[in-house]
């Protein structure tokens, strides 16, 4: 397996991106996958810049055993291009900022919607921004990306993905 470079963008860097960074990093551990996918995140917006993530999505994902701690970056376009080979947003908005930002169509070829890669939650159309919500809103993101991740993770190990 070539090794695989993942990159996760939301608006914050602050909920939804880093939480989908620490599923995945901890399911590419347990399946010693860590040497072949490198995962990282970042957000389209600059406003925490620096901060570790939201307290209340660090809680939650504390919860079911990950652990939420990347420091927030924003994405940068003449860099992040380039170092990753899948860029995956979380909301339509995401998807249409990382469009804006790309400047080629091996670029844009790399933009994709997480929900996409869901195989449970296959009537849901975006992973929504929980900042305004409460806790049902943090649980809702943690299940979207538990399965997103997974059927992401199985994509990359070369099984089907179903809702894709
Ligand atoms: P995230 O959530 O994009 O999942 O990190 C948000 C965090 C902060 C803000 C918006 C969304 N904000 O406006 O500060």
């Amino acid at each position: 397996m070539d090794k695989k470079s993942i990159l996760f963008v939301c608006l914050g860097n602050i909920c939804r991106s880093p939480a989908a960074e620490a599923i995945l990093k901890r399911h590419v551990e347990e399946r010693g996958l860590a040497g072949f996918i490198r995962v990282d995140s970042a957000g389209t917006g600059g406003w925490h810049i620096g901060e570790l993530p939201d307290a209340r999505m660090r809680h939650h994902a504390a919860t079911r055993g990950y652990t939420v701690d990347s420091r927030v970056r924003r994405f940068d376009p003449a860099t992040d291009f380039a170092a990753f080979d899948l860029i995956i947003g979380m909301d339509e908005q995401n998807i249409r900022d990382l469009r804006d930002m790309a400047s080629t169509d091996e670029e844009r070829a790399k933009i994709h919607r997480a929900i996409g890669y869901c195989r449970r939650f296959t009537g849901d159309t975006e992973v929504p921004d929980p900042y305004f919500d409460g806790a049902e809103g943090f649980e809702h993101v943690l299940d979207l990306l538990e399965d997103a991740t997974g059927g992401l993770l199985d994509h990359l190990v070369g099984k089907e993905v179903v809702n894709k």
